[in-house]
């Protein structure tokens, strides 16, 4: 995966075409941007934001165009996942921890299921600001302001909390960079050692009767460790398996403040982002003349765009265009979020519409946010056999057309949390409301994101 060809390395070197600044998305029309009450204050903070230091470096975000470059052409796995939003409220270092295994533990169980190696972006440590359909939002007898993620305003529902303040962004820039800290010490520090990972595998296998099914697998994973030590693979504390690389990425639709963290790079005089290592434009905010393409075309790093059941052949060729008219493999991922039931309609053109112009892009699923409905209770939900069937939907439909499905977003979190219906546990509608503290989309628990991953893997596998 760290090899790099020449091509590519020549293409991440040249400018993209037309004129293109870090402040050029002002110039068009912006979507599900809030409006800052006071622009002394924004001014100062965008200041403030602009002197502090880089999150990632862009070497690391060329280390993934290359990792995803390698998704592209078929010979790896992307496994994006994380949060929703990110919350100010619920921010720890147990929190942080838990996803990472979470992701960690997919992943082992992914590796095996696609005999590939699975690269893994989080979404984590800079996903707090939030689309949303309605500008406002009824609680009770309450007509509000929309939340729209804690970089922007706060989910108390009275008036005053929501007022957008700019301040916010200092914030979310402090709770990423320690976020970004701990995960970066977590990967590199031992936490991630493979055997680890495998025992807690082991450990969700053998904690329930509807784990067990998993048995083999994870049975197998075991001989296959067992087979790499005796070949003389070194799995002992100091070795590099104990380390991984983990991503990160967010939605990139607040623009001032992903404006303020885009730095030139001393290196090769191009400008990335440096608010994470990719971005995504998301369903809502993905026109071909919008602010958050034209953002999104002249920073350097990779690059995602959600597509749904809307998205037209012609529309999402424009969109290959203007992001990567170079071509560069692994720069643009395309991720359909169609919904279970549409996604073996509407999936189709596409791929073959990328195919037949020779776009390289890679095709990854969100089972996610095609998905959601509202209980009966009034609080927004998914379903887990419906995020399964949805992936299982854009497998079929990439094996038909020949072409690799080279990844998953999800959202999920490392706590116990009941916002998803079944699962492992077959969570139910009368349990929602235990333990329901999404600050936004409901969220995979950490047992039901090890399932899926399990299940995911028998698909790859042709169990
Ligand atoms: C999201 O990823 O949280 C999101 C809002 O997705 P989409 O733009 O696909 O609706
Ligand atoms: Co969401």
């Amino acid at each position: 995966m760290e090899s790099r060809t020449l091509d590519a390395d020549a293409a991440l070197a040249s400018p993209p075409s037309g004129r293109w600044a870090p402040r050029s998305w002002r110039e068009h029309p912006a979507l599900q941007l809030p409006t800052w009450p006071d622009a002394a204050v924004l001014d100062d903070v965008v200041i403030q934001l602009r002197a502090l230091p880089p999150l990632v470096f862009a070497g690391e975000a060329r280390r993934l165009t290359r990792a995803l470059s390698s998704v592209q052409a078929g010979k790896a796995f992307l496994l994006q996942a994380g949060d929703c939003a990110e919350s100010f409220d619920e921010f720890s270092a147990d929190a942080i921890r838990d996803k990472l295994k979470v992701i960690l533990q997919m992943a082992v169980v992914l590796t095996y299921g696609s005999g590939v190696p699975v690269l893994k972006v989080g979404r984590i440590a800079g996903q707090f600001a939030k689309p949303r359909s309605s500008p406002t939002e009824r609680v009770g007898d309450l007509e509000l302001p929309v939340f729209r993620g804690h970089i922007v305003n706060d989910d108390l529902p009275v008036p005053a909390a929501r007022v957008p303040d700019p301040r916010r962004m200092l914030t979310a820039y402090h709770q990423s960079t320690s976020t970004l800290n701990l995960l970066r010490a977590f990967t590199k520090g031992g936490f991630a050692d493979l055997t680890h990972v495998h025992a807690w595998n082991q450990q969700f296998v053998a904690s329930s009767a509807e784990g067990r099914r998993y048995e083999a697998i994870a049975e197998e994973i075991d001989r296959a460790l067992r087979f790499m030590t005796a070949c003389g693979v070194d799995l002992s504390t100091d070795s590099p398996i104990h380390q991984v690389d983990l991503f990160t990425s967010h939605e990139a639709l607040l623009l001032d403040y992903e404006e303020a963290l885009t730095r030139e790079d001393s290196l090769s005089g191009e400008w990335y982002d440096c608010s994470a290592h990719m971005l995504w434009i998301g369903e809502r905010t993905h026109q071909i003349d919008g602010a958050h393409v034209e953002f999104a075309r002249g920073i350097r790093n990779p690059i995602s765009v959600k597509l749904g059941p809307a998205a037209e052949p012609d529309e999402v060729l424009s969109l290959c265009e203007r992001l990567n008219p170079e071509r560069i493999p692994g720069r643009l991922t395309l991720t359909s979020r169609m919904g279970v039931d549409k996604v073996r309609r509407a999936l189709p053109p596409l791929v073959v519409a990328t195919e037949r112009a020779g776009h390289p892009v890679v095709w990854a699923c969100d089972p996610m946010h095609g998905n959601t409905f509202a209980s009966e209770s009034g609080r927004k939900t998914r379903h887990f056999d419906d995020v399964l069937g949805e992936i299982q939907g854009f497998f079929e439909v990439h094996r038909r057309c020949g072409t690799w499905p080279g990844g998953v977003h999800i959202e999920l979190t490392g706590d116990d949390v009941t916002e998803c219906l079944g699962g492992i546990e077959d969570i139910l509608e009368e349990q929602l409301p235990l333990r329901y503290t999404t600050a936004c989309d409901p969220r995979l628990n950490a047992r039901q994101a090890i399932d899926l991953a399990f299940r995911v893997a028998e698909l790859l596998r042709g169990d």
